[in-house]
């Protein structure tokens, strides 16, 4: 009885904490809430940058790697470098061309193009991870990075979200992406032409995530070292 008696107070303890917890977070509702338990835990920009570039590195090392690893094991005497198309389907959101174009685009306008690349990948990532899983004998060095790279874009993506909330707080949410229709040219029955859906998209992957990489670098260097880098 005495045993029943206690656990009562002690849950009725634990309500009134939980309550408490809950007003305290309510006071401070745009203050996120860490993992580690820590309320007022915003990371700076600075953070939010450092762990963008080194994601985005990742990626871009990860698609290349991916691509020569496609190209060695199905590309060779395929000739997939002179039939590859040159555009990509994120051709569409115009993005700088090199350094020089970059360096002359306004930061919000180039945080707001990687948004919409990153966001462009979403959808041709999951189809590149199920196609490659249901290859005959799914090669694994290029299955796990397929899976790698889609779950850290997505990464990668919140981050962006997150910078650009505090570089631009209040602005409009972005959800310009370029939509992708390359399904069928990943499942035609002829093999030459399905790998060569395949080599096509992993062309793109790679030059889009060296972009990304390039913008980003570049936008932490603008925005976080004033330009002195
Ligand atoms: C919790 O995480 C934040 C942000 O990463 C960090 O600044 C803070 O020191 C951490 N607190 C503890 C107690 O580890
Ligand atoms: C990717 O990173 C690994 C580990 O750092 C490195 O050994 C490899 O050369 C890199 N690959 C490319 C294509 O940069």
């Amino acid at each position: 009885m005495d045993n029943k008696v206690s656990s009562q107070k002690g849950s009725l303890w634990l309500l009134l904490l939980v309550v408490s917890n809950l007003l305290l977070c309510k006071s401070v509702a745009s203050v996120p809430i860490c993992s580690n338990g820590t309320v007022n835990c915003q990371m700076s920009l600075q953070d939010l940058f450092d762990r963008a570039v080194v994601l985005s590195h990742y990626i871009h090392n990860l698609s290349t790697e991916m691509f020569f690893e496609f190209d060695k094991r199905y590309g060779q005497g395929k000739g997939f470098i002179t039939k590859a198309i040159n555009s990509c389907h994120t051709s569409s959101l115009s993005t700088p061309e090199d350094k020089d174009q970059a360096q002359q685009t306004h930061h919000e306008e180039l945080l707001s193009l990687v948004l919409s690349v990153l966001r462009s990948w979403n959808d041709p990532l999951y189809h590149l991870v199920s196609e490659v899983r249901g290859m005959q004998e799914a090669p694994e060095a290029i299955l796990s990075k397929a899976i790698e790279i889609e779950e850290q874009n997505k990464r990668l993506l919140e981050g962006m979200e997150k910078i650009i909330g505090q570089v631009q707080p209040g602005a409009k949410e972005n959800e310009v992406y370029s939509v992708w229709s390359g399904l069928p040219s990943l499942q035609m029955g002829d093999e030459d032409s399905r790998l060569l859906g395949f080599y096509n998209l992993l062309r793109c992957l790679r030059r889009d995530s060296h972009k990304i990489d390039s913008y980003l670098k570049l936008l932490k260097c603008r925005i976080i070292y004033n330009s002195n880098c």
